[in-house]
């Protein structure tokens, strides 16, 4: 299974939470945490990782194999054994491996997927923060699901609910996840039309353990097994591995080539017509913080 992580606006945790997903999907499957990100790495830097392998050698072996074991040769450990493919901190040199490797060129399309395809395994990208022209588009397009992580303030909102038509036209299988505080997932869902699977939850010190700080040799009683986000993270991976892969798209043009496809058709569950183009259709007035909604939590909401 491949999954892209990615936000459209901000900065909303999207590493952070790439790596909790990463490090607690449930057993048997194994995980490979694949740095995506076109605006360059964190991970190597957090971690004081080597600055090879990684995403850059990775994108120069595929260039000449097609071995299936390409991605797990070019990852290394974090504190608690999970591998990872990072990325390095630099915009351009980043934007460069992703190109290369997501390109059309037969020796380097599916590094990605044919790691994905395997048995048991599972490919998180971080995919960062999303665009149309972003050099992470051709993963975005691959994935069998699309996590999609933002805030909950009416801003937020407002850039998403114009975008949401957009996104589905990127996957068949996109995932709402709100971060922080603000509109709840029930008026998420009532005024998007777009079920929020769950509310990540704010957890400084489970995030820090995942941003490599303080730096450990392993995770232990402070990795993310422990820690709020850690299990929030399991709740979601055990949703996404429970639910069928959606089938594959057809190989040819891309799905931004084809007729746009209503993202309302391609969440379960959304009923037709309730997504507007053009904005939040309501006023935020009726979404005031209630003490007694147990989304706003600081500690989170569990995924449903
Ligand atoms: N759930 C959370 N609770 C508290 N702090 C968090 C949480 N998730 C992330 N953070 C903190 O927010 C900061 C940014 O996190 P992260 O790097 O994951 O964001 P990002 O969306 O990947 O940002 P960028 O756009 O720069 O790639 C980090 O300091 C991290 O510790
Ligand atoms: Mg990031």
């Amino acid at each position: 299974m491949l999954v892209a992580v990615i936000s459209l606006k901000g900065s909303p945790g999207v590493t952070t939470f790439s790596l909790a997903l990463a490090a607690r999907w449930p057993a048997p499957a194994r995980t490979v945490l694949v740095e995506a990100d076109p605006s360059g790495g964190d991970i190597a830097t957090r971690f004081s990782l080597a600055s090879s392998p990684g995403l850059l050698s990775l994108a120069a072996a595929a260039r000449r194999s097609t071995d299936a074991g390409l991605l797990w040769q070019h990852a290394q450990a974090l504190p608690g054994g999970l591998p990872v493919v990072s990325s390095p901190p630099d915009a351009d040199r980043a934007r460069a491996a992703l190109l290369a490797l997501t390109s059309t060129s037969p020796a380097s399309t599916d590094v990605l997927r044919s790691t994905a395809n395997g048995p048991d395994t599972v490919v998180i990208a971080d995919c960062g923060r999303v665009d149309h022209g972003s050099a992470a588009m051709g993963i975005v397009r691959e994935a069998d699901v699309l996590v999609l992580l933002t805030r909950a303030h009416a801003d937020d909102l407002a850039h998403l609910a114009r975008r949401l038509p957009t996104v589905g036209r990127w996957t068949p299988r996109p995932v709402l996840l709100l971060v922080g505080d603000g509109y709840s997932t029930a008026e998420v869902n009532r005024e998007l039309g777009v079920p929020p699977l769950g509310r990540v939850p704010h957890d400084e010190h489970g995030a820090a353990v995942l941003c490599g700080r303080p730096p450990r040799l392993r995770w232990g009683r402070s990795g993310p097994s422990h820690s709020a986000l850690g299990r929030f993270a399991h709740k979601v991976a055990t949703v996404l591995a429970a639910k069928p892969v959606a089938p594959a798209p057809p190989s040819g043009p891309t799905r931004a080539d084809q007729e746009p496809a209503s993202v309302l058709q391609a969440i379960p569950g959304v009923p037709n017509g309730a997504v507007s183009t053009t904005g939040l259709r309501r006023a935020p007035s009726p979404l005031a913080v209630h003490p007694a909604d147990e989304e706003r939590d600081p500690r989170g909401g569990a995924a449903s």
